[in-house]
């Protein structure tokens, strides 16, 4: 069984996925993380961001995986040919981009190939942009998290001082979040909406624990 969960940066996808992942004993893929992966590496081997075929035999050619630790079905690490890159996609060099990278055609053609793969080997909360319209558009739940500009950019700042990662200034998060929302939405491949038949959850002012009994309840009426 696959649940998407779909929606902007900051909307509390990732804490929101493993925890449902957790309680349903599912395992956890993180799509957002594979672009980043793949930004990384784009960055790291000087090609050209706009460069839609560079950048697609980039994806074609390099294998995306994640590392788990002690039998954990959620994953810790994430690397891409062997190179633990969990650390490295983080950064505000990374930030930047990867939008160009998610919107590559080509790019999103080898990763949701990947992605399917992945999906296919068991039960999965899959959490991303694109999830519920492209990738799995047969998943059994949708979810679409979203929460205003101004709580999803505290909410990255406090996650940015607890991993010591990224920028820990409010008004330049909320800058970058709402960029990318632009950039992600308005894109011509995939862009960020929700599903048809996905449902739409607002967090903003409520308890991510509300959120994610919510999403838990909705997984079990549906099988
Ligand atoms: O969820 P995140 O912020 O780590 O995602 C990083 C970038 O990748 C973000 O700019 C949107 C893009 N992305 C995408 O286009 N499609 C996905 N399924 C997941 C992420």
């Amino acid at each position: 069984m696959i649940i998407a969960i779909d929606g902007p940066s900051g909307a509390g996808k990732s804490t929101v996925a493993k925890a449902v992942a957790k309680t349903l004993g599912f395992s956890c893929l993180d799509t957002g993380a594979m672009y980043r992966a793949l930004a990384w590496q784009a960055v790291r081997d000087g090609i050209d961001l706009a460069d839609n075929e560079a950048l697609g035999a980039l994806a074609r050619e390099k294998e995306v995986s994640f590392g788990h630790e002690g039998g954990d079905p959620l994953p810790k690490k994430v690397f891409i040919e062997g190179v633990d890159v969990t650390a490295s996609i983080r950064t505000k060099e990374i930030d930047l981009a990867v939008s160009p990278v998610s919107a590559a055609p080509a790019v999103r053609e080898a990763l949701v190939a990947q992605q399917r793969r992945i999906g296919q080997q068991g039960n999965y909360v899959v959490e991303g942009r694109d999830i519920g319209t492209v990738v799995f558009p047969d998943a059994k739940l949708k979810v679409f998290l979203t929460a205003s500009d101004e709580e999803r950019a505290h909410r990255r700042v406090r996650q940015n001082v607890d991993r010591g990662l990224g920028s820990f200034d409010y008004q330049e998060v909320l800058s970058d979040i709402r960029r990318r929302d632009d950039y992600d939405s308005s894109r011509e491949a995939s862009p960020l909406r929700p599903a048809p038949d996905a449902v739409v959850l607002d967090s903003t002012g409520s308890y991510i624990e509300e959120v994610i009994a919510r999403i838990c309840a909705l997984a079990k009426d549906g099988r």
